[in-house]
């Protein structure tokens, strides 16, 4: 009854954190502040259940034309953004789908699930990408489409400009430039957009990942094809009464933002003094570590109450690697007091 692909892969794992520091997911962890939860809990109550939702919801997308300095025909919203990689994976031209390694993980899964095939390309020892290389890979693969994570997950480092750029001038395909921990880097891609180059975007890592909200800025006409793919009222009402409200706010979330940027650098700086361990540069919302034994570091941070990712995998670029969010400075001094005890 089930493809048998299906039946040997495993569903994607999300960890028990009830009663752990939630430091694995990259998600903002900063509350909704009361004044505003009170005026947004009196919204939804509002809300017409009994009806579908706008299905094309050209309000939103015009608000977040606005933001972006695009026009609404060039926005396409999906319930988080790993919808919009499946629609792009259900509607690129046939062709392997391009990414470097590592990169994140739900490029390579969806395109499986869709029976895509995938060619990826190793990241350097430091997580840099060899631009050229990864361009003789698209051709020679004849890739048609390719995704850049753009802060890269689950390295966190931002690939220059000119090599993101010489990529999007002379790749043949579409081209997609995740943007997911944008809010946290110093630069943005989106003036890259083109007739194949298409920028990705979520709410999720600005403090709203209970949304399920992303979105894709690109030509108008390449978003009307995607558009055909997407599924009818794919974002739900209350999901729309929020993030109208959430952009009348917007300066709450990007504050947060700002004091996760001024976290990380604390935390990387304070972890840069460590012997036992290497932190790698960020621009995003977390950082990533290499210690001697991660497994033994992760289980032991579990044990102290503090859930992150381990990323280790014998033999590969991210061997003895540890991904930490960024959370409050209560709960960084948590970790790094934990840290400090297991290395
Ligand atoms: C690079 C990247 N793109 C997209 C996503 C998915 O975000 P969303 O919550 O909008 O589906 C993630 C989530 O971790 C991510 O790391």
């Amino acid at each position: 009854m089930i493809r048998s692909d299906i039946r040997s892969i495993s569903a994607y794992h999300v960890p028990d954190s009830s009663g752990l520091i939630k430091l694995d997911a990259m998600e903002n962890p900063y509350p909704l502040p009361d004044a505003l939860r009170s005026e947004w809990g009196r919204l939804l109550s509002e809300s017409n259940i009994n009806r579908y939702p706008d299905a094309d919801m050209p309000e939103l997308r015009r608000r977040i034309a606005e933001r972006e300095g695009v026009e609404a025909d060039q926005v396409l919203i999906g319930n988080g953004s790993d919808e919009i990689i499946q629609m792009l994976l259900i509607a690129a031209d046939q062709g392997p789908c391009a990414v470097p390694k590592p990169t994140f993980v739900m490029y390579e899964s969806i395109a499986k699930w869709l029976k895509r095939p995938v060619a990826s390309m190793a990241l350097k020892a430091d997580f840099s990408l060899d631009a050229k290389a990864f361009l003789s890979m698209c051709a020679r693969e004849k890739a048609s489409l390719a995704f850049l994570a753009c802060p890269n997950n689950p390295t966190g480092n931002l690939w220059p400009r000119a090599d993101v750029q010489q990529i999007a001038d002379n790749f043949r395909g579409l081209l997609v430039i995740d943007e997911a921990y944008g809010p946290f880097a110093a630069d943005t891609y989106r003036d890259m957009i083109a007739r194949n180059v298409m920028l990705l975007r979520t709410f999720s890592k600005l403090g709203m990942a209970g949304l399920r909200l992303g979105y894709a800025l690109g030509d108008a006409a390449l978003i009307m094809e995607l558009n055909k793919v997407r599924l009818p009222y794919n974002i739900n009402s209350l999901t729309q009464l929020s993030a109208a409200f959430f952009l009348d706010h917007f300066e709450v979330f990007e504050e947060q933002a700002q004091h996760i940027c001024r976290e990380r650098e604390r935390m990387a700086a304070e972890l840069g003094t460590l012997d036992k361990l290497e932190v790698f540069p960020s621009q995003a919302n977390f950082l990533l570590l290499r210690v001697a034994d991660a497994r033994a570091v992760f289980e032991g941070l579990k044990q102290a109450g503090i859930l992150i990712k381990n990323l280790h995998a014998k033999g590969s670029l991210l061997e003895g690697c540890l991904r930490v969010t960024i959370g409050t400075p209560e709960e960084n001094d948590r970790f790094v007091h934990a840290l400090k005890e297991l290395i």
